[in-house]
């Protein structure tokens, strides 16, 4: 089993790679989900993990609120991908539990801080890195129990936010700054150089579609909203960039990459850029078997009981 946590700002993406991970909790300790603003406010990335968690029959699992803006710029949103609601205006049923009286710093350091001697604990970031980059500058203790750090961001090609930077970093610069200088920490980026293979062509939504359960249906609406958004309306596919994590966490054989230190530019034209050079503590991952990556997304959502 490996102990994970999930720090996610849902997000159509988010919902599906929540779908990953709830099928594959025979080796995924999944400790808690914790939100943080980004493709929409904190309100709604808060409801909408409360309600995909029980929607993906984990009740059991904490969903704690993290940050509600970045650390230091404006906040930004990416409502024009992922709708008013950020699902995709999906109504999927209330939760059966509520947000964790706990901010998620504090949760997070308590589950980090209360595994067995010997275990370490992996962070899954797939949204703006603020509450990592909180929780390393409140409870530094953390590091030397943490594993590694698998995330969804950067790019050292091209990016979808602007020209230079992708959407997680653009979002909070000095928050992935503070992140990526803890050089101590492995860190396996899938950033746009990866996530860009992998895909979902949009003829397996309806294959999803078709599928019986409440959380099958929500799935499949959710991506035929995605499909339909200007991002993705020109392509015959859409990009599964969070659900890249755990499919790396999951099958690493399916990846390949290079190692590399990342150094997030802060402010001007190209704020947010992740500058990446050769050697480091970054497996930035550059390639992915682009057809068992899909298959996996299509079988955890397709065939397991959720
Ligand atoms: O650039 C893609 C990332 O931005 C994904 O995490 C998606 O959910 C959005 O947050
Ligand atoms: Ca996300």
């Amino acid at each position: 089993m490996e102990n994970i946590w999930i720090d996610c700002d849902p997000g159509i993406d988010d919902a599906v790679m929540l779908a990953t991970a709830a099928a594959h909790r025979d080796v995924l300790h999944i400790w808690g989900i914790s939100t943080v603003a980004g493709n929409q406010s904190s309100d709604l990335v808060t409801e909408n993990a409360l309600r995909l968690a029980s929607l993906l029959k984990m009740d059991d699992v904490p969903v704690a609120r993290g940050a509600r803006e970045p650390l230091i710029r404006t906040k930004t949103d990416a409502s024009h991908v992922h709708g008013e609601n950020g699902i995709g205006n999906c109504v999927i049923p209330p939760a059966k539990h509520s947000e964790s009286d706990k901010n998620a710093i504090e949760l997070m350091r308590d589950a980090i801080m209360g595994l067995p001697e010997g275990e370490t604990m992996t962070l899954v970031p797939t949204a703006p890195l603020t509450n990592i980059a909180l929780l390393f500058k409140v409870f530094p203790e953390v590091k030397r129990r943490i594993g590694r750090i698998v995330l969804m961001g950067g790019s050292a090609s091209a990016g979808n936010a602007t020209p230079f930077a992708e959407f997680n970093i653009f979002a909070d610069p000095d928050a992935a700054q503070i992140v990526f200088a803890e050089h101590e920490i492995p860190v396996v980026m899938c950033g746009l150089d990866v996530t860009r293979q992998c895909i979902l062509r949009k003829e397996k939504i309806n294959e999803i579609a078709g599928k019986g359960s409440a959380a099958q249906r929500a799935m499949a609406e959710m991506l035929q909203y995605y499909a339909t958004s200007s991002s993705y309306a020109p392509l015959n596919c859409v990009l599964m960039h969070d659900s890249c994590t755990i499919g790396y966490l999951l099958h690493p054989e399916f990846f390949s990459g290079r190692q590399v230190t990342v150094h997030v530019v802060r402010q001007g034209e190209n704020m947010g850029q992740t500058v990446c050079t050769p050697g480091g503590n970054v497996l930035l991952l550059d390639h992915a078997n682009v057809e068992a990556f899909e298959q996996m997304v299509i079988e955890d959502i397709c065939n397991k009981s959720f």
